[in-house]
């Protein structure tokens, strides 16, 4: 996936200016910066959920832009996944059926979509909750029901905004690694964004974004 010259408004204030970025099958990129910067703006052009008043985003060779709306939505759905802040899930669902909806919303049937959303759960050291409600189970552990509905359907891309942000500092390292773990296993890119500079330098691309301005940060030699 790439984006070339995407710039974003919200009516006439920028959010995001001339931005370039692209990544390829498995990396992980992590994007920093301060509150207001942009950094979910920019996700929500990287995943078509805003369109973009300049410039364009690539993926699997085509352009967003041109999608119309089913086919972007279909996309959005099949091959894109979403961690938010706070996980948000849904209440009157149980964390099977939760983890299960990117399948059931593709269309598999309910059995194959839970047995395949409770291997997800086991993966990341939750599948004994699975008939639980959101509301019964803790931060940390909503997070990672929010992580396997992400990933469940294995996704091209998994878009990450701030995912461990409701956590404290051990839950949300501990939270991450299987995030990204699982997501390396499955060869699923991932978009980062993250406050937190430890869990940015284990990523494989970095970036920074400041006034709506995204800067590729160079590794140094180690
Ligand atoms: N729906 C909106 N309408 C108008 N302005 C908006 C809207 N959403 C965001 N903005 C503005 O766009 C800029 C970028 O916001 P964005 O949410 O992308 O920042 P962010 O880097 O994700 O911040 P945070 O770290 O607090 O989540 C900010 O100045 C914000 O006030
Ligand atoms: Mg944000």
């Amino acid at each position: 996936m790439s984006a070339n010259g995407v710039d974003l408004f919200y009516g006439e204030t920028p959010a995001v200016r001339n931005a370039e970025i692209s990544l390829t099958r498995g990396e992980v990129v992590a994007i920093t910066g301060q509150s207001g910067s942009g950094k979910s703006s920019l996700l929500y052009c990287l995943a078509g959920v805003l369109p973009v008043a300049r410039g364009e985003v690539r993926f699997e060779g085509r352009s967003l832009g041109a999608l119309g709306d089913e086919e972007l939505s279909a996309i959005r759905r099949a091959r894109f996944g979403f961690v938010f802040q706070y996980g948000e899930l849904l209440p009157e669902l149980t964390v099977e059926e939760n983890a299960a909806l990117p399948l059931r919303l593709a269309g598999q049937r309910k059995s194959e979509a839970l047995a395949a959303a409770g291997e997800v759960l086991g993966r990341l050291g939750i599948a004994d909750l699975r008939d639980r409600r959101p509301s019964q189970v803790s931060g940390g552990q909503s997070q990672r029901v929010a992580v396997a509905r992400a990933l469940v359907h294995q996704p091209a891309v998994v878009f990450a905004d701030e995912p461990t942000g409701s956590l404290d500092s051990n839950n949300a390292t501990a939270v991450l690694e299987e995030f990204l773990n699982l997501a390396r296993s499955q060869g699923t890119a991932v978009v980062l964004v993250t406050h937190d500079t430890q869990v940015a330098a284990r990523a494989d691309s970095r970036y920074t974004m400041r006034d709506g301005v995204l800067t590729a940060q160079v590794r140094e030699a180690s």
